[in-house]
């Protein structure tokens, strides 16, 4: 249907070898290979950071929030732009979700003046994204964390191999909270990590992971372990043998796609830079190193995006909304999570344009003539009507 999709997996016989080896092995849930992508994954962020494998990104969140001992009564800072799996997070814990602003149109993370006027002293926790997989700014952020006595939580679901300063995003709050979903840097089709440099909270989130029980299967399949003890009560959010084996594949990938995906980046800005109107955000992310995640480009307010999005459809070119408002689903109507004008306006006027390692040339050639011809096609269209 797509001559070009929003997204395509980078898998290739490697994938499929190590996921037949674990069948072979006849052991499917978390076993050696888990272990073997955790510690792989933690040596890949450095700063001695620990790694425990979960079942996806929305379960890393939630442990986290869980093992930081956030429940009702506390308020959660999160940002407004964003997937709604923070929110839900914050939510199912009983707490509230208070959202903080984009800092502006050219940074759409979250703003570290909106945050600190929205603290109150109900928050135990600030909740940031790395959104695109352009690092937030840390250093100002910690500080006020650490100023104001609150817990950070990373989510890091857009920025596997990102760095600010140098060192991996994930790394500066209490708990990194990564996603492996198929579309992500780093697919696995459902998996996640928490992370954290604190053993205690490593130890705390491995219980809630499995059950609270003090040993793994596996201990009492090798004969480590004959029993357990239950010391909290806890989740099934673990993972399987097949997903970490897909992981560690990944994994040795991730730079190489990173570095892929930057290139494409760097093709789309030269190209669209001259686009009267239209505005593609993170221009310059001095100490940032981001991960390219997505592809996103605010339209001109008066510009309808739906036009924009059927006209890429009949190229052949998908797209994509990262992402509507929180405040817009049902869940979340009615709820005063706090104003953000900023945020509300990228969310109307948003697009994503596909981005993946894989790309050809001709793959970026056809996505940049179809929606430079779109973008001016909507141009001209309100041309016309403001001349009519
Ligand atoms: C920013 C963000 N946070 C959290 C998640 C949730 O991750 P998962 O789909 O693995 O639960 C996603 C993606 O899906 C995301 O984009």
């Amino acid at each position: 249907m797509w001559k070009v999709q929003l997204f395509k997996l980078n898998f290739d016989h490697r994938e499929a070898e190590a996921v037949a080896a674990v069948i072979e092995s006849g052991w499917l849930t978390m076993g050696e290979r888990t272990t073997s992508f955790e510690s792989a994954f933690a040596s890949f962020l450095g700063e001695d950071a620990k790694a425990a494998a979960v079942s996806n990104g929305t379960a890393a969140l939630h442990l986290a929030l869980l093992a930081l001992g956030v429940g009702p009564g506390d308020e959660v800072i999160v940002p407004a732009q964003t997937f709604v799996a923070d929110v839900n997070a914050v939510m199912l814990t009983g707490a509230r979700p208070v959202m903080a602003d984009c800092t502006s149109f050219d940074d759409w993370n979250m703003s570290v003046e909106d945050i600190e006027r929205k603290v109150t002293p109900r928050t135990k926790c600030v909740m940031i994204v790395h959104y695109a997989g352009v690092p937030c700014d840390m250093d100002a952020i910690v500080a006020l964390c650490r100023g104001r006595g609150l817990s950070l939580v990373e989510d890091c679901a857009h920025a596997p191999g990102a760095t600010y300063k140098g060192r991996s995003v994930g790394t500066f709050g209490d708990v990194g909270c990564w996603s492996f979903f198929t579309n992500k840097n780093l697919s696995v089709g459902e998996g996640g990590m928490v992370t954290t440099l604190s053993p205690e909270l490593d130890r705390q989130m491995r219980y809630l992971r499995s059950h609270g029980m003090t040993t793994l299967t596996l201990d009492r399949h090798k004969g480590r372990a004959i029993t357990y003890d239950v010391v909290r009560p806890g989740l099934n959010y673990r993972i399987d043998e097949m997903r970490a084996a897909l992981g560690l594949v990944q994994l040795a990938k991730l730079r190489e796609a990173n570095i892929a995906r930057r290139r494409v980046v760097q093709r789309y800005r030269d190209a669209f830079s001259a686009l009267e109107g239209l505005v593609i955000p993170f221009g310059s992310t001095p100490d940032r190193e981001p991960s390219y995640h997505i592809f996103p480009v605010l339209l001109p307010a008066e510009v309808d995006r739906t036009q924009v999005i059927e006209n890429l459809k009949a190229q052949g070119v998908q797209s994509s909304i990262h992402y509507p408002a929180i405040h817009e689903f049902s869940a979340y109507a009615g709820m005063d999570l706090g104003a953000t004008p900023i945020a509300d306006e990228v969310s109307r006027r948003e697009l994503t344009l596909p981005l993946y390692p894989g790309m050809t040339d001709e793959d970026i050639e056809t996505v940049i003539a179809a929606f430079r011809a779109a973008y001016m096609a909507a141009r001209e269209r309100l041309a016309v009507g403001i001349a009519g």
